[in-house]
């Protein structure tokens, strides 16, 4: 009976450790962008990183339906009564808030509009232009600035270790969009240059990427 619940408990385990690994198809070296960092920063992020990412990924939340504020009130309510979910009453307002605003930019919602965007065009997707770069400034500081260090010359703290080293930045200039969002989306193999495109929609690695085109100088 016990050796019953420990394969289960295993074969629970290996589907957890088998989902992950199927998401990340180039190797990491370092295990970041960590689950701890993936809410999107903004008000109420914290409560949702504190709360939330005890039992679940920040992604699995980003991959749920948009939901009203109401609805996202009752599910938060779930989690506290029938899972045991520790959130204080007083914070479920803010977080119902929070989450509302996370509608918009779900990683799915956005991919599946790309998709019918380039479909009914008859395109490939959006070009570069339409790349926020103050909203990009705000991804790199949270996704890319602990590798290619704040001006982009590649020696944040964790950049300047790695070998090869975080790519410098400021001197991408030859280098096409088409190319450097490829290396964003998929990563660069044999490097610590992890794949963006599970935890960063198309449109915000446009964003990134009209950023970093503004370090060079
Ligand atoms: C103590 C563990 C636990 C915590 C903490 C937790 N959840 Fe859940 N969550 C669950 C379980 C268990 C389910 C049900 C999964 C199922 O039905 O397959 C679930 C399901 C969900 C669902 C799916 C919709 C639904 O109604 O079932 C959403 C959305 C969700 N959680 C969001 C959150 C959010 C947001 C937080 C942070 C406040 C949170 N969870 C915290 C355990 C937890
Ligand atoms: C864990 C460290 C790490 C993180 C985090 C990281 N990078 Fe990188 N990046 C690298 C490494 C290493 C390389 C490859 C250097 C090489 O090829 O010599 C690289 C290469 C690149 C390149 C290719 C540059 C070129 O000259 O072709 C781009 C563009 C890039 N990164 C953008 C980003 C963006 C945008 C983010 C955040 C969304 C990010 N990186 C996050 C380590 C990282």
């Amino acid at each position: 009976m016990l050796l019953a619940l420990f394969c289960f408990a295993m074969v629970l385990l290996g589907i957890a450790l088998g989902a992950h690994a199927f998401k990340n198809e180039s190797p990491r070296i370092f295990s970041l962008p960590s689950d701890l960092i993936s809410f999107q920063p903004g008000p109420g992020s914290q409560i949702a990183t504190t709360y939330c990412l005890i039992c679940h990924s920040a992604e699995y939340v980003y991959m749920q339906p948009p939901h009203s504020r109401e609805k996202w009130k009752e599910i938060v309510h779930k989690m506290k009564h029938t899972f045991g979910c520790p959130i204080p009453e007083s914070d479920i307002p803010d977080l119902a808030t929070y989450l509302v605003s996370q509608n918009e930019i779900q990683p799915m919602a956005a991919l599946q509009k790309t998709a019918k965007k380039s479909a009914s065009h008859g395109l490939q997707p959006v070009p570069t232009s339409s790349g926020n770069s103050g909203r990009g400034k705000r991804i790199f500081g949270t996704y890319c600035v602990n590798c290619h260090g704040s001006s982009g010359h590649g020696d944040g703290p964790i950049g300047k270790a790695l070998v090869p080293p975080a790519a410098d930045l400021t001197v991408i200039g030859k280098k096409s969009d088409k190319e450097l969002l490829k290396t964003i989306r998929n990563g660069r193999p044999g490097t610590a240059m992890p794949a963006w495109k599970h935890d960063l929609s198309p449109q915000e690695i446009l964003d990134v990427l009209a950023y970093i085109r503004t370090l060079a100088s």
